[in-house]
């Protein structure tokens, strides 16, 4: 990648390059991609700015994209092909699980497919499906989604609660924590442009959490259809990050759509959110108060950033849930403030983990993945024709930006009141989504329940005999700490992360 050459550089140099390489990308791709009008070209430097800052912050999960988007003008077979286009798989993995005498992998039921999505023109959505390994048929069904906007939930798959990882030397070996141990899951690669997922029509590209709940319902729709056997079992969404956003927008469509009856009725039983971004007003006000507790600055500067920074994202924020999109980006940039200039005190952490240093320009190194999905052999293994992986889309990233400030609280409250569980967990030591603002979220949510949650005692989560973390519930609600985690909570605590998912669908939590 070519941001590697700044691993070296200081701190202020590698935001310099990454913004030479954003201004770069508007200014060189946008036209070709988007043919904009004149006036759209004329981009004002405070909406550069703002794709800049929020380009930064998200370098989300944290990848430079070597590809812009899979945006394809020359798939001819497209056209012919059907809705949904799904093939076992049996990729090369050494051992079976737990050590080598169990099952071979031909005896799992794992898939991968695309699917047409008729709320497009032309796009076609990647998805991985792996039946449960340990062949209950009742296990429920949980669909993962990774966040960034624009990044591939393969960034879970194979770092975080997928069925195996990706040895050094390249080769996979089973996970014994994998979230396959607990349910049948689908790890989709979305909004459109991300992961292997490609269009043929630019205008397929997302704006908004209308179009990727749409998108996500449809594929669901098709999924349970061809997987019938599964369309009764309960059904859980989870993700991480911007999956704040994606998570509750496909809640609230798909009760809607059950309401509706719409069609095959989805068994919805809730949905976790890990380390995300739902309730941006809430959350940006929190920064200050998680970076003086984590002592990476002062009480000087906490008060200074809460006096002078944080009170003109409060308006901004405002603003934006009125005017729509442009004034969502115009929050987005005066908000972004806040969290700058905590980073420019803090210094080279890692803003996922602040234990750690950001190392090199992605602070962490996803790069064992690239290579894997890059590999021709693996590519034809999934049913991938002539398309690059992209893990973080700088496309589908910027198309997203009137979206970062809308609040996706609001539909919440509807969900719980008709029994929907929600859990949001958070590992403590990621500071870009931390567990205090989502503590602070959850809290003032107003809902039947509200005040006993408030009340409700704080009691340990405990993975085995290890207390994992504290964890708060009153009814369908729950809010988890997480133990000596970052952003990546099944990444860093991969045996408490299982053990969470599991004791919440089992209604333990
Ligand atoms: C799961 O059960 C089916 C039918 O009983 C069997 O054919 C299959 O091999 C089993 N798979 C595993 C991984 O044990
Ligand atoms: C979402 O984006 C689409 C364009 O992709 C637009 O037509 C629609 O009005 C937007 N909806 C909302 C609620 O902003
Ligand atoms: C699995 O291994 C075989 C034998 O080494 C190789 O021919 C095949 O291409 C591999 N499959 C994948 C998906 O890498």
């Amino acid at each position: 990648m070519a941001s590697s050459s700044s691993s070296s550089s200081s701190p202020a140099a590698r935001c310099f390059t990454l913004t030479l390489f954003l201004l770069f990308t508007c200014s060189l791709a946008a036209p070709l991609r988007y043919q904009p009008s004149p006036s759209q070209l004329k981009l004002d430097s405070a909406k550069i700015a703002a794709k800049g800052q929020a380009e930064r912050m998200i370098r989300s999960l944290n990848l430079f994209p070597k590809h812009e988007a899979n945006v394809v003008f020359n798939d001819q077979s497209a056209r012919d092909e059907p809705r949904i286009s799904e093939k076992k798989i049996s990729l090369n993995v050494s051992g079976g699980p737990g050590g080598g005498n169990g099952p071979s992998i031909k005896q799992f039921g794992h898939y991968a497919g695309y699917y047409s999505l008729p709320t497009t023109k032309a796009a076609k959505m990647f998805y991985f499906f792996f039946e449960s390994r340990v062949n209950n048929s009742n296990a429920p069904v949980v669909i993962w989604l990774t966040g960034g906007p624009g990044c591939a939930s393969e960034l879970a798959l194979f770092y975080e609660n997928g069925p195996f990882q990706i040895r050094d030397d390249m080769s996979l070996q089973w996970n014994d924590y994998g979230w396959d141990q607990a349910s049948n899951i689908l790890y989709v690669d979305q909004p459109t442009g991300t992961g292997f997922s490609y269009t043929t029509d630019d205008s397929d590209i997302r704006h908004n959490e209308t179009g990727v709940s749409n998108d996500l319902y449809s594929f669901l729709q098709e999924f349970f259809k061809g997987h019938s056997k599964y369309a009764n079992n309960d059904f859980y969404i989870t993700g991480e990050s911007y999956a704040g956003h994606y998570i509750p927008a496909l809640a609230s469509r798909i009760y809607k759509g059950n309401k509706n009856n719409e069609g095959i009725h989805i068994n919805l039983k809730g949905f976790a959110i890990g380390n995300g971004l739902t309730d941006p007003g809430i959350q940006y006000k929190a920064y200050p108060e998680y970076a003086l507790a984590a002592k990476l600055i002062t009480k000087a500067d906490h008060d200074s950033i809460t006096s002078n920074l944080v009170p003109p994202c409060q308006s901004a924020i405002s603003a934006c849930d009125s005017a729509g999109d442009d004034g969502c980006t115009e929050a987005l940039s005066t908000c972004q403030e806040i969290f700058s200039s905590i980073m420019s005190i803090a210094g080279s952490i890692n803003y996922y983990d602040i234990r750690k240093q950001c190392e090199g320009s992605l602070c962490y190194d996803f790069s064992r993945m690239e290579q894997f999905l890059g590999d021709d052999n693996v590519k034809s293994a999934l049913g991938v024709k002539d398309i690059d992986f992209v893990s973080c889309s700088s496309v589908v990233h910027n198309a997203m930006m009137g979206d970062w400030m809308v609040d996706y609280e609001t539909g919440i409250p509807t969900l719980l009141e008709n029994g929907i569980k929600v859990l949001i967990y958070a590992g403590e030591y990621d500071l870009i989504c931390n567990w205090m603002g989502n503590s602070n979220w959850v809290n003032a949510m107003k809902w039947s329940g509200q005040q006993k949650f408030q009340g409700a005692s704080t009691v340990p989560f405990m993975a085995g005999n290890t207390k994992s973390g504290e964890l708060k519930s009153y009814g369908p609600l729950a809010f988890l700490k997480v133990y000596n985690a970052g952003h990546m909570v099944p990444m860093d605590q991969p045996k408490a992360a299982l053990q969470m998912l599991q004791g919440w669908m089992q209604g333990k939590i």
